[in-house]
């Protein structure tokens, strides 16, 4: 049965860089059918809608979905962020949001005298709990004494399955190592529960060497010792903010894939780049697509197209290697060029 494919471009670069990721997959793996929806900003405006369930339901028949970025600057702040992306992460249980970040030959780093190896490392941030299930609220809104909470979830089970994940995903690599972080000495109650469930499933993992970090000290670490990291487990928040940190040592928020899969494959899972809609370059043609085209080989291989998805990193491996430096990106040539290695 041929892959169906539900295509999301969204606001902004969304749309831009969208279109070379199917460049790439149409090139890689011809016969991929491709559903386009008209989801963001401009709907919102013309009808109000963000995600209709009719929508909704669509999508959940689909193998795989691909997103290009949600969020404009003439819509209010959260309407789409957790209208669209977040919803969905969350209807589709999306509990592990898969981040690699991997120095490539060529690609230079801000950081002083790192080589390509010493940053290959994969976030394996939790996606469907934490600070972001919107628990909370307001009170005395607009007054002197307003109070705002937003509540962190944290379920043993929520924590459990990613934590699982994790461990099995170390123990798939090389180093075989796994690092928790959390901030368990002040979230003392998450952060038990988090580092309690991690000792625990570990003992599932003998092989796998364990490392727990604050997530103040491991955003120091990225920064100054990128090394120690294989596999990095963490809540929804701390790894969101870790991961544009990996982002930007690895070569740029241009760069960095992700997927928020689904395991089980009750839903389908969906992959998106790490960064948003950037009003700021949007319409230009020099939106950097390479975050979305290695999300593209991580959608292949999640849907179990191994060699595809090995030659879909590898181009894009040759074509930074053959970038030159100080040239800027044009959008649609980056795709024809990786488009063009992978036929
Ligand atoms: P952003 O990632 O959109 O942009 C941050 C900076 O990175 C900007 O200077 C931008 O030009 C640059 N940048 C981003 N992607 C790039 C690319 N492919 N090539 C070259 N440069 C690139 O983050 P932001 O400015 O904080 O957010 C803008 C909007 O995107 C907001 O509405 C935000 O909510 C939304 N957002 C969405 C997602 C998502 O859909 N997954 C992720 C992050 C932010
Ligand atoms: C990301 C984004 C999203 C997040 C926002 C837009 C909801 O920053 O995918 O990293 O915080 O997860
Ligand atoms: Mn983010």
């Amino acid at each position: 049965m041929s892959t169906n494919l539900a295509v999301i471009g969204g606001d902004g670069i969304g749309p831009e860089v969208v279109a070379e990721g199917l460049k790439v997959l149409g090139a890689v793996l011809p016969g991929v059918s491709t559903t386009e929806y008209d989801l963001g900003a401009r709907r919102y405006h013309a009808t109000g809608e963000v995600l209709p369930d009719s929508v909704q339901d669509e999508l959940a028949g689909h193998d795989a979905i691909l997103l290009g970025a949600v969020g404009d600057p003439g819509v209010p702040p959260g309407v789409l962020e957790r209208g669209l992306l977040l919803k969905l992460r969350f209807a589709f249980d999306h509990f592990v949001n898969l981040r690699p970040a991997r120095l490539y030959p060529g690609v230079s780093s801000p950081l002083n005298g790192v080589k390509p190896g010493d940053i290959d490392f994969v976030v394996v941030r939790e996606g469907t709990e934490g600070l972001y299930v919107g628990a909370g609220g307001v009170l005395a809104k607009g007054t002197p004494r307003e109070v705002a909470t937003e509540e962190s979830l944290n379920s043993r089970s929520g924590v459990e399955r990613v934590v699982r994940d994790a461990y099995a995903r170390a123990a798939a690599r090389p180093r075989r190592k796994l690092t928790l972080v959390h901030k368990n000495n002040v979230l003392v109650n998450a952060g038990n529960l988090w580092a309690r469930t991690f000792a625990e499933v570990g003992k599932e993992f003998p092989d796998v060497a364990t490392d727990y970090l604050h997530v103040d000290a491991a955003s120091m670490f990225f920064i100054t010792q990128p090394q120690r990291f294989d596999v990095v487990v963490t809540d929804n928040l701390f790894g969101d903010i870790l991961t544009d940190i990996a982002a930007a040592i690895s070569g740029g928020i241009g760069l960095a894939a992700s997927g928020n899969i689904n395991p089980t494959k009750a839903f389908p899972s969906m992959f998106e780049p790490v960064h948003g809609s950037a009003p700021d370059i949007a319409g230009q043609g020099i939106a950097d697509p390479t975050a979305t085209i290695l999300s593209v080989s991580l959608l292949l291989q999640h849907l179990g197209h191994t060699e595809a998805a090995t030659q879909v990193e590898n181009a894009v491996a040759d074509d930074l290697a053959a970038r030159e430096p100080g040239v800027p990106v044009r959008t649609a040539e980056v795709g024809d060029r990786i488009a063009s290695r992978v036929s």
